[in-house]
């Protein structure tokens, strides 16, 4: 799990920046052993624990961040509610899999452009957030029924607020791999690159043919998409849309 590998990583870092604290002349305000042990952290990150690119800032910024942060002087109550208004908006994010971030306006138009172009069926959304497209769905084809699925309480609480007065709309806090995505004729997602591998077998394992799996951002590894349009948003997102085909079937 990464946040385990991140907490070793520190740990290692801290390590060696208290074993040469003795060897190493202190920095201004005696800060050499914080860059040491950022340092450290980042470098054990990468190796021997394997961590993605992107924890190294995080690594370097950390204890920096955080004994500049306890300098404030602010209550205990500010960090618990900070701490608890975190959780409820990432939750599961410790695992290291997908953190909330929200489609683009662009996005949820071509979602949109692919259901209106399609018979009325079942649709779901894996990890609905705050409902950025499973509401404009919902508002736009009335006769559909949408499935929003989200596990943090924050980003569901949001999304079941939008929902209410929208009968098509179910907001269901699940961990969506719980989902048997036979039921559905449109499946759209956009999670992060850590678990696109795991949902491209459920999706093959569980899809109908005829139906349509839609990837915003990520590609399934080993599961060349039958169409990806590149989208006028800040991010150039890429969108990846399966039509299911008796040949993209997994045995389940
Ligand atoms: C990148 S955000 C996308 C939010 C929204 N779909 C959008 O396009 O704006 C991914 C969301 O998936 C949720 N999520 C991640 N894993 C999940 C799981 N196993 N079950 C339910 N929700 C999950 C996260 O909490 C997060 O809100």
């Amino acid at each position: 799990m990464q946040a385990l590998r991140a907490l070793l990583a520190q740990l290692l870092g801290l390590a060696v920046a208290l074993s040469l604290s003795r060897m190493v002349p202190p920095m201004a305000n005696g800060a050499s052993w914080v860059v040491i042990a950022a340092l450290g952290a980042a470098l054990f990150s990468r190796w021997p624990l394997r961590q993605p690119r992107w924890w190294v800032p995080i690594h370097l910024a950390f204890l920096p961040g955080l004994l500049l942060v306890s300098r404030l002087e602010v209550g205990a109550g500010v960090w618990l509610g900070g701490f608890v208004a975190l959780a409820l908006v990432f939750w599961g994010t410790f695992k290291g899999d997908v953190p909330l971030f929200l489609s683009s306006d662009a996005v949820t138009e071509a979602v949109l452009e692919l259901v209106a172009a399609r018979a009325p069926g079942r649709i779901a959304e894996l990890g609905a957030g705050v409902g950025t497209v499973a509401v404009p769905l919902a508002r736009r084809f009335p006769e559909r029924s949408i499935d929003a699925w989200e596990r943090a309480p924050g980003p569901f609480l949001t999304c079941w607020l939008r929902a209410r007065g929208r009968a098509n709309l179910r907001v269901l806090r699940r961990d969506f791999w719980a989902v048997d995505l036979g039921e559905y004729d449109v499946v759209f997602a956009f999670l992060s690159p850590a678990v696109m591998a795991r949902l491209a077998t459920k999706v093959r394992a569980e899809m109908r043919p005829g139906t349509l799996f839609v990837s915003a951002a990520f590609e399934c590894p080993g599961w060349a998409a039958d169409e990806a349009h590149v989208l006028d948003d800040r991010r150039g997102t890429h969108l990846y849309v399966h039509r299911i085909g008796a040949e993209d079937r997994l045995d389940p």
